[in-house]
Order: C-alpha cells, then sequence, then structure tokens
C-alpha cells in the first residue's frame, strides 16, 4: 500500500518556525522519518508539502486511485478550509489528521477542524511522532479493511 503525507502551509518553515510550538524536527527529517516508519510497516510513503489552498486540493485529488490513504497535516487551512474537506469527501480515501501541537490546548480559532468530521480520526499534540502513529492507525485500517 502507498500513502501520501500532505503538509500544507508554513510546514516548509519546520525546525525553525516557532520551536517552541513545533519542536527543531526540520520537514525533510519529518519526512525521511515517515518512509522509513511506513517502510517497516509495508506503507510506501510519498511527502509533499504546499503554502498553497488549490495545490492541496490537487494533491488529494490526485491520490485517488494512487494512494491508499492520506496523512494530512493542513496547517492553519485546517480551521478556514471547506475547500480542503469537500476534497477528502470526494475521493473517499481513509485521511488521518495530524497537527504537531495540541490545537485545543491553544487559541479558540484553532479548536475547530473543518477535517476532522471526514477523517478517520486526529492525532494532535505529540509533536513529529504524530505521523508516524497517524501511519501505524492507517496501517491499521487498512489490514481491517482488507481481511
Ligand atoms: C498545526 C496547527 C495549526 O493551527 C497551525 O496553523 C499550523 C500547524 C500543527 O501542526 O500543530 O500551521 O497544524
Amino acid at each position: 500500500n502507498s500513502i501520501l503525507v500532505l503538509h500544507g502551509p508554513n510546514l516548509n518553515l519546520l525546525g525553525t518556525r516557532q520551536p517552541e510550538v513545533y519542536g527543531t524536527t526540520t520537514l525533510e527529517m519529518v519526512n525521511s522519518a515517515c518512509v522509513a516508519h511506513g517502510q517497516s510497516r509495508g506503507l510506501s510513503v510519498v511527502c509533499l508539502q504546499s503554502n498553497h489552498e488549490g495545490a492541496l486540493v490537487d494533491a488529494i485529488h490526485a491520490a485517488k486511485g494512487v494512494h491508499a490513504g492520506i496523512v494530512l497535516n493542513a496547517g492553519a487551512y485546517t480551521h478556514t478550509s471547506i475547500a480542503l474537506r469537500d476534497a477528502i469527501s470526494s475521493v473517499e480515501l481513509p485521511v488521518v489528521e495530524v497537527h504537531l501541537s495540541n490545537i485545543h490546548a491553544r487559541e479558540a480559532f484553532r479548536h475547530v477542524s473543518h477535517i476532522a468530521p471526514v477523517a478517520l480520526g486526529q492525532i494532535c499534540g505529540f509533536g513529529a511522532q504524530g505521523y508516524l502513529l497517524a501511519l501505524d492507525a492507517l496501517a491499521e485500517h487498512l489490514a481491517a479493511r482488507n481481511a
């Protein structure tokens, strides 16, 4: 199975961006950890980042028929984008929502996720490890579905 790990806006700056909130791990390090962890779970992981909402919509559309599931950190678009939510509903792929920070412990505007209602589940507050937990969750979900 192939999994798309999709990162939204500002996550290209991971490692230097507000390290007190998001940690010092770079996006490159997150991506290599995802690829390695995926391999150990029999998943082939492809990573993508964009700062553009439409490009993220395009990536979700393109995932259909190519990837078995998506790990998505939509960044701030989580809290604003009905287009991303609709894209997820349209492709009918299992999506695990990830946030490095615990969005529920932060500003009120981060408590709302437009992704959560159409996601398999949400993992937040565990830093970069959250992506690996998300891959585990997807691996379990796909194994159970194909059993
Ligand atoms: C984030 C949380 C969002 O609220 C924020 O806009 C981000 C990163 C996280 O990973 O904790 O860009 O998705």
